[in-house]
């Protein structure tokens, strides 16, 4: 028991299954079962689920589904989200029906640049390290045709190959910051490549570079990686209308305007607040970049830098009233493919994406950062009015009562009593009681 095994990998998956179930779990028969009840009954999805990565026993089921009625720059779309959390899509379905009647949403991609860098330690003169950079230049982009022919090909490519010092920060650190052009493609493999290449060229024609020393020939490159803080791959997507087009129960259209402005004003100055109004826009992000086959770490990762990008950590969201119009925008850096990785692999990727009607990347970064825009509106409409959770209780409660084991016929009947009655834990326990004694 809980002793380390050798050569896991190598393991049937039903040995895997077989030795984790009967080293980890109080019922290994059960969690056995419980593991293959989750596989795919057509063996060709389950072999592509397992390749997806490594060790695979089982698969993690999220559910799917569709907030339709996305007004986006006068074109109607339905968005796939992917994600576990009740009340999110309902919410966006909400925020899209409530903009549909009010100009829907207008978006703008402000640019589409992706960075990768060469990390180096360089002992020595800097300008001499910028003669040679200089000297040496269009060799990194011949050195690395092979790599960028098709790319090139397709309009795209490497942009730019800037040298920088930072031995102020760490001592000898120097960089190859590069720029790259990866249309369709989120760009890992293709910059990554890219950049080993260049590592390979710098050291290279370092070491013959008659005009160094030998300590200055000796470059040591410690990593050559994209990074994930993109924040000129970035698109705005925006909702306006007048004041009085703002009609809500129980409050005036501008005292809501007022209230959702003052709202956004406190995500910028308290990061405490930011965080979490930052957290309800990534509701909608990360559901949608699940849903398309996209590298969710990698967009939370840039995003919550931009956001911090001012120096204190803020909200991603802005909000107006000027003239008598209310204005409510985000800017987000947002690095997608709809290309390679998972979009041709996956089938419910596929599906999500001929849902969208296979746009491109460029469109994608817009349709995203819509849902973040939406969820947001929507959080903020409930927070400054009814608050969060009676919405979010009332589509909490199938949850609840499928954790209290209630029958079908159970919840149809509390479904229909809660759409009176306020919804907490002890309210639906006490009405799921009461009619199982009746
Ligand atoms: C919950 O998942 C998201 C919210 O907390 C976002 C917000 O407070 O703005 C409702």
């Amino acid at each position: 028991m809980n002793t380390p095994v050798e050569g896991f990998s190598r393991l049937s998956k039903a040995e895997k299954i077989d030795w984790i179930a009967t080293n980890f779990t109080k019922n290994p028969e059960e969690s056995r079962q419980l593991l293959q009840q989750y596989w795919n009954t057509d063996g060709k999805v389950q072999k592509l689920h397992d390749e997806f990565i490594e060790n695979t026993v089982s698969n993690y089921y999220l559910p799917f589904a569709v907030a339709p009625n996305f007004l986006i720059n006068d074109r109607f779309y339905a968005i796939p989200m992917t994600i576990e959390e009740s009340s999110v899509v309902a919410a966006a379905s909400k925020a899209a029906k409530f903009w549909l009647n009010r100009g829907g949403f207008k978006t703008t991609v402000l640019g589409t640049e992706k960075i990768g860098q060469v990390h180096f330690i360089f002992n020595g003169d800097f300008n001499k390290l910028q003669d040679f950079f200089s000297k040496i230049k269009p060799d990194f982009f011949s050195d690395a045709s092979s790599i960028t022919k098709s790319m090139e090909k397709r309009g795209g490519g490497i942009k730019d190959i800037e040298l920088r010092d930072l031995s102020d920060k760490v001592k000898g650190y120097h960089q190859l910051h590069c720029t790259f052009e990866t249309l369709d493609a989120m760009g890992a493999n293709f910059i990554n490549s890219c950049l080993e290449q260049f590592a390979q060229t710098l050291k290279e024609k370092a070491n013959s570079y008659p005009d160094f020393t030998q300590k200055e020939r000796e470059i040591e490159v410690v990593m050559s990686i994209l990074s994930n803080y993109v924040p000129k791959c970035l698109v705005r997507a925006e909702v306006s209308c007048p004041i009085g087009a703002l009609n809500e129960d129980d409050i005036s259209p501008t005292e809501f305007a007022q209230k959702i402005v003052r709202a956004v004003e406190i995500a910028k100055a308290e990061p405490h607040r930011a965080v979490t109004h930052n957290k309800g826009i990534m509701n909608g992000i990360d559901a949608v970049i699940l849903a398309t086959g996209n590298d969710f770490r990698a967009i939370e990762a840039g995003v919550h830098a931009y956001a911090a990008k001012d120096g204190s950590y803020s909200s991603l969201t802005h909000a107006s009233i000027e003239d008598d119009i209310f204005k409510f925008w985000i800017e987000v850096p947002l690095a997608l493919g709809t290309v390679g990785g998972l979009t041709s692999l996956h089938p419910l990727v596929k599906l999500a994406l001929e849902i969208l009607q296979n746009p491109k990347a460029e469109e994608l970064m817009q349709i995203v950062a819509v849902a973040g825009l939406a969820q947001n509106f929507a959080a903020l409409r409930s927070l400054v009015t009814t608050g969060i959770q009676k919405g979010h209780m009332k589509m909490h409660l199938l949850n609840m009562l499928n954790q209290m084991g209630a029958s079908e016929s159970e919840k149809l009947q509390l479904v229909q009593y809660f759409k009176t009655h306020t919804v907490t834990n002890a309210s639906v326990k006490e009405a799921l009681e009461k009619i199982q004694s009746e």
